[in-house]
């Protein structure tokens, strides 16, 4: 669209699995630590995160304490299709 003064934003979410045992997302993660699940053990419970081959678990960890620490809503990138 050449000469076109309309800007164009394509809206990108990257939902990205933790746990692939349990199909756990780091979305569903922070969700849970936002409603009170603000430990390993409470997420682990509440998601089953780490309770099959335990891989995810540091990553797991590494989402919570983020999560943990921000307590922001989801963010959401916007890239320009201009
Ligand atoms: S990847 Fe989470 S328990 Fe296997």
């Amino acid at each position: 669209m050449m000469g076109s003064t309309k800007n164009h934003y394509q809206l990108v979410l990257v939902i990205m699995y933790v746990c692939i045992c349990n199909s756990v997302t780091d979305r569903q993660i922070q969700e849970a630590v936002r409603q009170g699940a603000d430990t390993f053990g409470k997420v682990s419970s509440e998601l089953g995160v780490a309770t099959c081959c335990g891989q995810c678990e540091e990553h797991a960890r590494e989402v919570i304490e983020d999560a943990c620490g921000t307590q922001h809503p989801i963010e959401i990138s916007l890239i320009s299709m201009a």
